[in-house]
C-alpha cells in the first residue's frame, strides 16, 4: 500500500485546461444538472440515461428492483443484445469507418471497419451456433490481443453465449481451474503467437490444460491459425477457426436477452486462495462502459482511441471490446510490448495512427521513464488530446512526466480508480470540469455515491482516511461471484459496514482538505504487481504445493516500476533449507513451478528461506512483520510474544 504522505505530498491542483474544456462533453453546468439530478431522482437519472444510450429491443419499465439486495436488478424488464448495441446500430450511420486499427508485434497493420466486424462476428456466431453453443453456455477465451479476440467476445454476446476471457500469461493449471469454475464446454484459443519478437505456444498450453480436466469437460476446442507453426489437433474436439465460419451466413440474427442476462465472467484474485467469477451482467454494464467513454474519456467522433489493456482483464473487456466498440469509435490494437523492437513503441504507434485518447497504466509509464525519459520527444505526439491512467495509485513525479512530456501540458489526464467488479470508471476526474491533483483520482463519477468510512460504516470526514465505500447500487457493478452468492454478499457487502448497504471496494482512502479521494492501496492481501491483481494466498498454496516446501507466507514489497513486487518467505520440509550451493536453484526451480502453477506474473522476485515463520502463539503468521523485512524496516514492536521469536532474525538475514 502506498505511503499516504509519498503520495499526496506534492498536491498542486491543475485547473481545466480552457482549450480542451471548451469542447468537452460535460461542461461544469451539465455536470451539475448530473450531480442534481442523481441527488434527486436516482431511478430517473439511471432509467433516462438507459433509455438514451441503449437501443433496446424491448423497453424497460423498472428502472430499479432492490427487493433482493444486495442482488441488485437493473432495466430488468427490458431486452437487448449488446453486440448489436456495439455493431449494427453503427451500420447504417457509419458503415465504413475503421473500428479498429490492429498493429502486430512486427508492426503489420490491419484495419476492419463496422461492416467488416459485423461480417466477421456473424459468421463466428453461426460457426458457434453450428457446433451446439447455446443461450448460456460458458466459452472460455483464451487468445493473445487481437481483432479475433474481440470478434471470439462480441460473437459470443450475439448469441447469448457467456464468454470468459483468461489472459494468455496465465499458465495451463490456471486455465483449467476457469474452465472447470464456469463449466464451460467450448475453449476458443490460438495455435501460438508472437510478443516481443518472442514465440508463445499456445496450444501445447491448452493441450497440457486439457489433462487436468475431465475427459468429458470440452466439447469443443476451436484454434485461431495465428502464426505458422503446427499443433497438435485431436480429432472431432480441435477445429481451426476457419473451418467454423467455411461455409455459414454472414447475417445472424442477435439473440435478445434480458438485462439481467450474464454478458460474462472475468476470473480475479480475491483473497481466499481461489479465484473468483466475477459476473457482470448485459445492459448495466453496457451504460457503464458507454457513458464512462463519453463522460471521462470525452469520446468524440473523430477520435483514434487507444487502451494499451490487454482483453484478458476487464480494462480490456470494457474500453477496448465494448466501450469503444458500443460508441462508435475508432481504436488501436497492439499486440506486442512497449518496449519492443525499443522504448518508443509506445510514442511510434501514437504518432503513426494519430492516437488522440490514450489509455495506460502507472506502471507502463514508470518503465517507460526509466528506459528513455526523452524518447517521446523523437516521436510527433500533437495528436493527443487525453491522458488516462488506471490499475494502481500513480505517484506525482510520473504522473508529472505524463503530463508534461506526454502530453506537453496540453492534455487533461484522467486518474481512473476502478474494479473488476465495478465494470467501469467509478472516481476519476471529468476532463472539462475536474481540477486535477497528481496522485488522485478526484472524485466519483455521477450517479457514484462513494464514501470513505471507519470500520463501522460511518463517514471519515475531510481529512481522514478509511475503507473506500460506494453507498448505493449503481448499474454496472457485478452481480455476484459465479456460483458463490454468499462469497458475494460476505465479501462485498459485510454486516458490519452499513448493515449490508454498502459496496466495499476493499480499498484504504483518504479524503483531503478539498474533499479529493486519494486511493492508497488493498486492504486484504491482495497485491497490485504492474496493475495486475494477485492474491497472496494464491501464491502461498502454490508455493506450498512444491515437493520440498513445508509452508509458505508472501507479502508485497514496494518496487520503482511495478508498484509492488512479490516477496515469499518459505520453510523448506523437514527443516532442510538449501544450502549457500543449492539455494540459487532452489529459488528458480520455486519461481518456475509458481509461473506453472499461476502465471509467469505471480513469479516471486525475493525468495528468503528460513526454519520458521513467525507466528503468534495461536498461530496467525506475523505478516507484518514479514512485510517489515520484505522492505528491510527496523522491527519497533515487541516480539516477545511470538510463538519463535528467533525466526525474524534469520528471515533478515539474506
Ligand atoms: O486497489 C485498486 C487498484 O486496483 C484494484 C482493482 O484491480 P482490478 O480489479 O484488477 O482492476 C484494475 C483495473 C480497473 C483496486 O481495488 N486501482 C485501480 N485503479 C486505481 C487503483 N488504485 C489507485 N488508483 C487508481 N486509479
Amino acid at each position: 500500500m502506498s505511503d499516504l504522505h509519498s503520495i499526496t505530498d506534492n498536491s498542486k491542483s491543475f485547473a481545466p485546461i480552457t482549450e480542451f474544456a471548451k469542447n468537452a462533453n460535460v461542461t461544469p453546468e451539465k455536470y451539475k444538472e448530473l450531480c442534481e439530478k442523481a441527488n434527486t431522482n436516482y431511478a430517473d437519472f439511471w432509467g433516462e440515461l438507459a433509455y438514451n444510450n441503449i437501443t433496446w429491443n424491448k423497453n424497460f419499465n423498472s428502472v430499479l428492483n432492490e427487493s433482493e439486495a444486495p442482488f441488485y436488478k437493473w432495466f430488468e424488464d427490458g431486452e437487448l443484445n449488446v453486440s448489436y448495441n456495439c455493431i449494427d446500430r453503427h451500420l447504417n450511420t457509419q458503415p465504413n469507418k475503421v473500428a479498429i486499427i490492429f498493429e502486430s508485434d512486427d508492426g503489420v497493420v490491419t484495419t476492419v471497419t463496422y461492416r467488416e466486424l459485423y461480417i466477421k462476428v456473424c459468421k463466428f456466431a453461426n460457426g458457434l451456433k453450428l457446433l451446439g453453443v447455446k443461450k448460456s453456455d460458458r466459452v472460455v477465451i483464451y487468445m493473445p490481443h487481437s481483432i479475433e479476440a474481440i470478434v471470439a467476445m462480441l460473437s459470443c454476446a450475439r448469441i447469448g453465449a457467456i464468454h470468459s476471457v483468461v489472459f494468455g500469461g496465465f499458465s495451463a493449471k490456471s486455465l483449467a481451474d476457469r474452465i472447470m469454475d464456469a463449466d464451460a464446454k467450448y475453449l476458443v484459443t490460438v495455435n501460438g503467437y508472437m510478443r516481443g519478437g518472442k514465440k508463445f505456444k499456445v496450444k501445447d498450453e491448452v493441450d497440457n490444460a486439457i489433462k487436468l480436466l475431465p475427459s468429458n469437460q470440452l466439447n469443443n476446442v476451436i484454434v485461431q491459425n495465428r502464426i505458422d507453426e503446427s499443433c497438435s489437433m485431436q480429432i472431432h474436439r480441435d477445429e481451426w477457426w476457419d473451418d467454423v465460419i467455411k461455409n455459414v451466413s454472414d447475417i445472424c440474427t442477435p439473440e435478445f436477452v434480458a438485462s439481467e442476462h450474464p454478458l460474462f465472467i472475468l476470473y480475479t484474485s480475491g483473497s481466499t486462495g481461489k479465484p473468483k467469477g466475477v459476473q457482470h451482467s448485459s445492459a448495466g454494464y453496457l451504460l457503464g462502459a458507454i457513458l464512462t467513454m463519453q463522460w471521462v474519456f470525452d469520446y468524440k467522433t473523430s477520435d483514434i482511441f487507444w487502451c494499451t489493456a490487454d482483453i484478458g482483464w476487464i480494462t480490456g473487456h470494457t474500453y477496448v471490446c465494448y466501450g469503444p466498440m458500443a460508441v462508435g469509435a475508432t481504436q488501436v490494437i497492439f499486440e506486442g510490448v512497449p518496449t519492443y523492437p525499443n522504448a518508443s513503441r509506445f510514442w511510434q504507434i501514437i504518432e503513426k495512427h494519430k492516437v488522440s485518447v490514450f489509455y495506460t497504466a502507472p506502471t507502463a509509464i514508470r518503465a517507460l521513464i526509466k528506459l528513455g525519459a526523452d524518447l517521446p520527444n523523437q516521436s510527433d505526439l500533437s495528436s493527443l488530446r487525453l491522458l488516462g491512467t488506471v490499475g494502481e495509485p500513480i505517484n506525482p513525479q510520473a504522473w508529472r512526466w505524463y503530463y508534461e512530456t506526454i502530453g506537453k501540458s496540453r492534455c487533461p489526464i484522467v486518474d481512473t480508480w476502478w474494479q473488476t467488479e465495478t465494470g467501469c470508471n467509478m472516481l476519476a476526474p471529468l476532463p472539462g470540469v475536474t481540477a486535477l491533483k497528481p496522485g488522485s483520482c478526484t472524485f466519483p463519477i455521477p450517479g457514484i455515491f462513494a464514501g470513505i468510512v471507519d470500520e463501522n460504516g460511518h463517514n471519515v470526514g475531510l481529512g481522514g482516511s478509511g475503507s473506500l465505500v460506494i453507498k448505493k447500487p449503481f448499474p454496472s457493478q457485478f452481480r455476484t461471484v459465479w456460483g458463490d452468492n454468499e462469497r458475494f454478499k460476505s465479501a462485498y457487502f459485510p454486516v458490519e459496514i452499513a448493515n449490508s448497504k454498502y459496496y466495499l471496494a476493499g480499498d484504504s482512502a483518504h479524503l483531503d482538505a478539498d474533499g479529493y479521494f486519494w486511493v492508497l492501496g488493498r486492504l486484504d492481501d491482495i497485491l497490485k504487481v504492474s496493475g495486475h491483481r494477485l492474491d497472496t494466498m494464491e501464491i502461498e498454496s502454490a508455493l506450498a504445493s512444491h515437493p520440498s516446501i513445508a509452508e509458505a507466507a508472501v507479502v508485497g514489497k514496494p518496487h520503482d516500476i511495478k508498484g509492488e513486487s512479490v516477496f515469499a518467505f518459505v520453510v523448506c520440509k523437514n527443516g532442510k533449507s538449501p544450502t549457500p550451493d543449492t539455494v540459487e536453484s532452489l529459488k528458480t526451480e520455486l519461481r518456475n513451478w509458481v509461473g506453472n502453477e499461476i502465471g509467469a506474473i505471480a513469479k516471486p522476485d525475493d525468495i528468503r528461506f528460513g526454519d520458521n515463520l513467525p507466528k503468534t502463539r495461536s498461530g496467525k503468521i506475523m505478516r507484518r512483520l514479514l512485510r517489515n523485512i520484505a522492505r528491510g524496516e527496523a522491527i519497533t514492536q515487541d516480539i516477545s510474544t511470538l510463538e519463535n521469536p528467533s525466526s525474524i532474525e534469520q528471515l533478515q538475514r539474506e
